[in-house]
């Protein structure tokens, strides 16, 4: 299986134009690179889903609001290339900065309530650079759906509503978190952990897997309060927030009644660094 490297929108387009000329579908997985089985599981089901799978991988600077936590991001892109051969992607466009930002973006994106809770709330422009790039990404290969890990569940509800408002004719399709055998949800940031910082960020999943049983005869607050207390007694861990929502509105639930589609979202610095990882688990 031949993977092709694309590294300028003019290739990309023509490359999409062709294979959308012989009448197949397209799916995007959008990628800041790095990549592991959480991105595997992704692309996997592109390639079983549609004709063509375009892989992106790009470190979108927009996004990070911490210049450190950009120039720190882990960049993989030959290791990243032989995994998307090996696992049938038909493209990969990796282009450079200058290439998505020919000028500076200063186009605003606002999806309020949604996108000012939780992440965006403690990162503030990090949603608007997401907007920005996944619109560009979606505006250049013109894919059929596009597949996003829940584990950035509000990315993904984001990603939904700027969807929307644009008018893309673009199907957003959300699949499961993969987790390690520990339980860690997969994560680029994982490569920056320890392997001690590593086998403290299990806490983090084994948390909230009990925090499910806890919520069975415990209140939404009391439920908050365990998954707390529980990880920032552990060294090295310390909970930055960890919000239990409903699954659409991303708005705080008061009460188990209140919805039938609720998460636990949650972000915990882990380690020295320390790195900021992100989870979240299903209530109902
Ligand atoms: O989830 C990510 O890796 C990024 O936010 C995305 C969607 C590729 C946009 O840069």
């Amino acid at each position: 299986m031949n993977t092709i490297i694309l590294e300028t929108v003019s290739a990309l387009r023509q490359f999409v134009a062709a294979r959308r000329a012989e009448g197949k579908t397209i799916g995007l997985v959008p990628t800041m690179g790095a990549l592991h089985e959480g991105h595997a599981s992704l692309v996997r089901r592109s390639v079983k889903e549609q004709d063509v799978t375009v892989v992106s991988v790009f470190v979108n600077p927009t996004q990070f609001n911490d210049k450190n936590d950009l120039n720190n991001y882990p960049r993989t892109l030959e290791a990243d290339c032989q995994l998307l051969a090996s696992l049938g992607a038909d493209a990969v466009f990796a282009p450079s900065v200058e290439e998505v930002y020919p000028e500076p973006d200063t186009r605003q994106f606002s999806f309020p309530p949604i996108d000012s809770v939780m992440e965006g709330a403690r990162r503030p422009g990090h949603f608007n650079g997401v907007c920005q790039v996944v619109s560009k990404l979606f505006m250049m290969v013109e894919p059929d759906v596009a597949y996003f890990g829940e584990k950035d569940f509000q990315q993904i509800a984001v990603v939904r509503a700027m969807t929307k408002s644009l008018e893309l004719p673009v199907e957003i399709r959300p699949c499961p978190i993969v987790r390690e055998a520990s339980g860690l949800a997969m994560s680029s940031r994982n490569t920056l952990l320890t392997e001690s910082e590593k086998r403290t960020a299990q806490s983090i999943s084994q948390v909230l897997f009990l925090s499910q049983e806890y919520a069975r005869n415990h209140s939404v607050n009391e439920t908050i309060a365990f998954v707390t207390d529980t990880l920032n007694a552990i060294d090295r861990l310390e909970v930055e927030y960890f919000q239990i929502v409903d699954g659409e509105s991303l708005q705080d639930v008061a009460d188990w009644d209140e919805s039938n589609d609720i998460v636990g979202c949650i972000t915990v610095f882990c380690g020295e660094r320390p790195v900021r990882l992100i989870d979240n688990i299903r209530y109902k």
